[in-house]
């Protein structure tokens, strides 16, 4: 007897996915995070339509997973880097001198990803054809971005965080008071779909605008650096070590020793399994710094969780800060904290419900046994769906939807779901 898939968003979800799907000419398929705004691919957003799609269609997911690797860097200091984002249509080159691929990465959710859609849909040879990519691909983070030898690695652009103009950049960045403006309420929506790449105005409000401008240029000095992070850090470019990232880094490490074990490959499994824990190490030590009350305020360290990288007692911290959220924001997650001096929650990532940080820290609750809440955090998310639509993020307090329609990754409402049911079930 085969279970029923006992969830209303299966329906809308697999609306929202097939719009975005393109289909190229290669045989390869990819899901665009949002019609006309985001046509390219994008690999963290990939790893989250994948983890969808396993639900809806595994073939679907499959295809996602071998499209965003198919980019991948063959050659160069780089060898091994997937690319945060993929130009099938060759349009690459104007920002980043390659036609069809960026040249930094996103959070590396791909082995993770690959394991769930393999719980979900087994598929041996699709995993081995994957396998050596993600080995080369983690392989180049140890190589090119594990700059002090205890397992961290370094971002070179905010872009490579998946959390563009986060405040936790600000400094980073060399923005002041002035280019960063106001927290003043004020929609986060792009004005305009044809202005990505153009110096005109991007978003609503110009201080928006003027961090983006600022983001764009970092590519010329990325360029003219080569990439190379340790040079990066040393000239006093932003580069930064984010325990969010890292820890998201720990998921893919353990996924990629789990997938290395089932293709019968042990000693590879052995050695990425104690890259994990020396990440895990690391982080726990990073979090020993912050006190309870520092916690509450930096949703950013709660996602140490999803890496497996909290003890007990900070996992316990976590707990009691996600608890504190869901009391004091409506919507019960917000990128930056409600009480935070920088938080504006119409502005882009200055403030906001953003559905692929409220899965991670969903799935890291689950992993720690923090159920409750984690369900909570889900029916919230199904408020703002039901309240404003698949919109790319929202205003945690009002529930208002911001930024793109119809954006893909809101479609892990149905992940959040159908795993409760099957958890349960
Ligand atoms: C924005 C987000 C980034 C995402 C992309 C496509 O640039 O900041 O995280 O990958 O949109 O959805």
């Amino acid at each position: 007897m085969t279970t029923p898939l006992l969830s209303q968003w299966q329906t809308p979800c697999h609306l929202v996915l097939q719009r975005n799907q393109i289909v190229l000419g290669n045989g390869l398929r990819y899901t665009r995070p949002a019609p006309m705004i985001y046509e390219q691919q994008w690999l963290w957003d990939s790893c989250f339509h994948a983890i969808v799609w396993r639900w809806l269609d595994p073939a679907c997911a499959w295809d996602e997973l071998h499209s965003v690797v198919a980019q991948q860097i063959s050659d160069g200091p780089d060898i091994g880097m997937i690319p945060h984002m993929n130009y099938w249509d060759g349009r690459g080159a104007a920002m980043w001198g390659d036609e069809h691929r960026s040249l930094i990465t996103q959070p590396p959710l791909i082995a993770t990803a690959a394991w769930l859609v393999h719980e979900k849909s087994p598929n041996l040879a699709a995993l081995q054809q994957l396998y050596p990519r993600l080995a080369a691909y983690h392989t180049w983070f140890t190589h090119r971005r594990e700059l002090d030898n205890d397992g961290m690695v370094w971002l070179i652009h905010p872009w490579e965080s998946g959390q563009d103009a986060t405040p936790d950049w600000d400094m980073a960045m060399g923005f002041d008071e002035n280019l960063i403006g106001s927290n003043a309420a004020s929609s986060g929506k792009p004005l305009s779909t044809s202005n990505l790449l153009s110096n005109q105005a991007y978003y609503q409000n110009p201080h928006d605008n003027g961090l983006r401008q600022a983001r764009i240029q970092l590519v010329n000095t990325l360029r003219h650096y080569q990439c190379d992070a340790a040079a990066l850090r040393s000239a006093g470019s932003f580069c930064l070590a984010p325990i969010d990232f890292n820890a998201i880094r720990c998921a893919d490490l353990e996924a990629l020793s789990r997938i290395a074990n089932t293709l019968g490959l042990t000693d590879a499994a052995a050695h990425w399994q104690q890259k994990a824990n020396q990440l895990q190490t690391t982080i726990q030590q990073r979090l020993a710094e912050f006190t309870a009350a520092q916690f509450i305020d930096q949703p950013a360290l709660w996602l140490a969780l999803f890496g497996g990288c909290a003890n007990q007692t900070q996992a316990e911290h976590i707990a009691n800060s996600v608890a504190h959220a869901i009391k004091t924001t409506p919507y019960a997650l917000s990128n930056v904290s409600i009480s935070h001096p920088a938080f504006a929650p119409a502005r882009y990532w200055r403030g906001n419900a953003w559905p692929p940080l409220i899965w991670l820290l969903w799935s890291g609750l689950r992993r720690y046994g923090y159920h409750a809440l984690a369900q909570t955090l889900a029916e919230r998310s199904a408020d703002l769906i039901h309240q404003s639509g698949f919109r790319e993020y929202f205003n945690p307090i009002t529930g208002e939807g911001l930024g793109s329609e119809d954006h893909s990754w809101t479609t892990l409402i149905l992940d959040m779901q159908c795993s409760n049911l099957s958890h349960h079930g």
